[in-house]
């Protein structure tokens, strides 16, 4: 087969790698890549939202599956771009139609979802530019912290959390009156603090049967001991040791059946990964997010932990037969650490050489903003590398990690140094 993956991060370089040690998988391209899936694949300079020149692309090499990494093409909708048109409509795609990608597209969306499906969630309300002052209403009755969050996509930067009602209330006014996230924030969703500790789940749905990876938690905060600006993600780890066999049952009854059936009684086609943002409060899981996507760094820690040929996994999804398939997990714990650019999450410098990759052996580095220029490996963005460990135990993992990011230098690398400290 000839595959096609959408994307440019760690996660898609992490796809990469997994498909191409498929037997099935006879070329692999990626669009745009990076310097990581220049090494086991094709590039090619395309924008995942340019789906004319996808299609172009699809139809000249003859793809016979795109599996799309990123949550901008599935919410513009690129599955049912290819499902509408007659030369495409017999590629596999791995994605939800739109009707499903709204899921992560509108946090409102979502809300509703969660609770006509009785699934566990925060309670919540929604407001519009119309409805400021019942926003600062609603607030009033709430304790703090405040959770606002703008209902369209922006970029993981849409949710904010308050301490004080006079601050939440101009925050509110902000993203409303002001369109703090542009069009992303024409909606804020207020929600119910939870307070507890976070971890996601991740499910393979082919719309009627479903399979469950691996547990992971990522760290999003710049700073060691979860300080600073939220990121990307900083580093991920799998299994994630709290989530005991009876806090995953929960997790599956309470949570993944009724999403799986939920998607199927609203008739939101999906045939891809559910990423499910859970916290548990107290002994039980509830949802915080959605996200029709893996995560990224937590496809760095899930995907290595998956012993089954990933393109059969795909392919079953695609003809509506996943539960044929029998998903194998490495029982290692698997760790990644997430080498930034200095200055990351904020304004940050390009262009610096990475050095020290041939001396990684028990490591494997997962390139993220990182490109080839020159014949040399230089960063491109604020995420640049996420280096992988396993271990006998997550701990055991992570000093793999740190040992190998000693040999790696970049002008000024940083990286979070206590990755696991919570657990
Ligand atoms: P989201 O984009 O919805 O995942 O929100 C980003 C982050 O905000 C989450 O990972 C949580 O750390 C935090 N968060 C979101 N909703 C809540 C909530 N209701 N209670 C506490 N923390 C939340
Ligand atoms: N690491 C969080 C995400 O991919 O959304």
């Amino acid at each position: 087969m000839t595959i096609l993956i959408l994307g440019s991060g760690g996660r898609e370089h992490t796809f990469a790698w997994k498909i191409v040690q498929s037997p099935l998988c006879d070329k692999l391209f990626v669009a745009p890549g990076n310097s990581g899936t220049a090494e086991i694949a094709t590039n090619v300079n395309i924008k995942v939202t340019d789906f004319e020149a996808i299609k172009t692309l699809v139809l000249e090499e003859d793809i016979n599956m795109v599996v799309v990494g990123p949550e901008d093409p599935l919410v513009q909708g690129i599955h049912d771009f290819f499902l509408n048109d007659d030369q495409l409509n017999h590629i596999a795609v791995i994605g939800p139609q739109k009707a499903a990608a709204e899921l992560e597209g509108s946090k409102e969306f979502a809300k509703e979802f969660l609770f006509r499906h009785d699934i566990p969630t925060a309670a919540y309300q929604s407001f519009d530019t119309n409805t400021v002052e019942d926003g600062y209403t609603f607030l009033e009755t709430l304790n703090a912290p405040y959770v606002l969050k703008a209902d369209g996509l922006a970029a993981g930067k849409g949710v904010l959390i308050l301490n004080d009602l006079n601050e939440a209330k101009a925050e509110l006014k902000s993203m409303l009156v002001d369109a703090k996230f542009g069009d992303a924030s024409s909606k804020v969703v207020i929600e119910e603090f939870l307070d507890g500790i976070e971890l996601s789940c991740f499910v393979l749905t082919d719309g009627k049967h479903y399979k469950i990876l691996p547990t992971a938690k990522d760290y999003k905060r710049i700073g060691e001991g979860d300080t600073g600006l939220n990121t990307g993600g900083m580093g991920a780890v799998s299994p994630v040791p709290f989530a005991t066999d009876e806090f995953l049952n929960k997790v599956e009854e309470r949570i993944v059946k009724p999403t799986i059936n939920g998607l199927q009684k609203d008739n939101l086609p999906y045939k891809g990964f559910v990423f499910i943002g859970l916290i548990k409060v107290g002994d039980d899981p509830k949802v915080i997010e959605y996200n029709v996507r893996m995560g990224d760094p937590e496809t760095e820690v899930v995907l290595p932990r998956l012993k089954t040929d990933i393109v059969e996994v795909f392919k079953a999804i695609s003809e509506e037969r996943l539960n044929d398939i029998n998903i194998e997990i490495d029982e290692r714990a698997a760790t990644t650490v997430m080498l930034v650019s200095g200055g990351y999450p904020e304004a940050y410098e390009k262009g610096k050489e990475i050095t020290g990759l041939q001396h990684i052996k028990d490591s494997i580095p997962f390139h993220a903003g990182a490109i080839i220029k020159d014949n040399k490996i230089v960063t491109s963005g604020g995420r640049v590398m996420a280096i992988t460990s396993y271990g006998n135990t997550y701990q055991e993992a992570i000093k793999k990690s740190y040992q190998n990011i000693d040999k790696l230098h970049f002008d000024k690398m940083n990286y979070r140094k206590d990755i696991g400290f919570d657990l």
